[in-house]
């Protein structure tokens, strides 16, 4: 028998996947919440395989706890920064996640944080409803366009490209920068490599799709912040830690720049002190990739990678320590 843990439950599609097999002892946290960690070292105990929220730190205490007949840590997102590669290297145990399912969804939400903070939807909203709307006015909330507009791509993975691709769609010039630079997408999507501060200095939007490493923490800080327009905006869907929140504070309460958009915080789910306060800043909790197709899609694809661990094969979608 397989003892596999799932640290909170998934969509059914996931979780069907794992309670069709017999020789599967699933146990499932009960709590719609994140697990306590002193639960969770105890709980992962003889447990085979782990299918952990990007919220639950495996590391080799983790590990450890375990005991060595852990084999596969199938991560239910793309991003694994949660996720000591060294450490479960050492100990064989094999980790997954959740790569290209997510991407449409990711972008898409990204894209309308992208309008919403363009068009100050929210701004827009929290007035009507307060009962300003005095009728209509020439000078009224106004935004900025998008076309012919610049936006600016930090990292060019699957997501960075689809945002690229929508951009072109309404118009707008893509700049980008990544680590690799890619001919083919550059003439079909018709978008220009740049350098990163080329990037921050020319881009009317700036929107990072970079993973959470140790050379991209702060990538965005006070000095790049300093380096963009006072009329961009700056969007972020990847890792909180990449921004240096203080920094982004003071500069959209100096107006160094004229608005953000957030779906993921340096200290989540904390918040910097003074964000939640700025009507420049647009503010989701995690959610980009919360489609319903999504999250199904991203249950079965970490449920499946446990399985072929299970059965001696080996899952597609394995990440490895650089
Ligand atoms: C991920 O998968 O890394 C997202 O941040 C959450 O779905």
């Amino acid at each position: 028998m397989f003892k596999i843990l799932l640290t909170r439950a998934i969509p059914e599609a996931g979780l069907n996947l794992l309670r069709s097999r017999q020789d599967i002892e699933l146990i499932v946290s009960p709590q719609d919440a994140i697990i306590p960690r002193k639960k969770l070292l105890a709980t992962i105990k003889g447990c085979h395989g782990i299918l952990p929220m990007l919220t639950d730190k495996m590391d080799a205490e983790l590990f450890d706890a375990a005991g060595p007949q852990l084999k596969i840590v199938a991560n239910y997102a793309v991003g694994y920064d949660n996720i000591d590669l060294k450490e479960a290297a050492k100990r064989g145990i094999l980790i997954a996640n959740t790569p290209g399912v997510l991407s449409n969804a990711v972008a898409e939400h990204t894209f309308a944080l992208l309008l919403t903070a363009a068009k100050r939807i929210t701004e827009a909203d929290r007035f009507t409803r307060a009962g300003k709307y005095q009728g209509w006015a020439p000078m009224l909330l106004l935004g900025t366009e998008l076309s012919s507009k610049t936006l600016g791509i930090i990292g060019l993975g699957r997501i960075g490209a689809s945002v690229a691709t929508m951009a072109t769609a309404l118009g707008m010039k893509v700049l980008y920068q990544d680590v690799r630079r890619d001919d083919a997408f550059e003439k079909t999507v018709g978008a220009s490599f740049a350098t990163f501060n080329e990037v921050l200095a020319q881009s009317d939007f700036v929107s990072i799709h970079v993973p959470l490493l140790p050379t991209t923490r702060h990538l965005i800080d006070a000095a790049a912040l300093a380096k963009m327009k006072p009329t961009a905006y700056l969007i972020n869907t990847s890792r909180g830690p990449i921004v240096d929140e203080a920094a982004l504070v003071a500069a959209l309460k100096t107006k160094r720049i004229a608005g953000a958009a957030l779906d993921v915080y340096e200290h989540e789910p904390k918040l910097a002190p003074g964000l939640a306060k700025l009507p420049n800043v647009v503010l989701t909790p995690h959610t980009a990739s919360a489609t319903i197709e999504t999250r199904s899609e991203m249950a079965k694809l970490a449920a499946q990678a446990i399985l072929d661990v299970l059965d001696g094969k080996t899952p597609p979608n394995l990440v490895q320590a650089a």
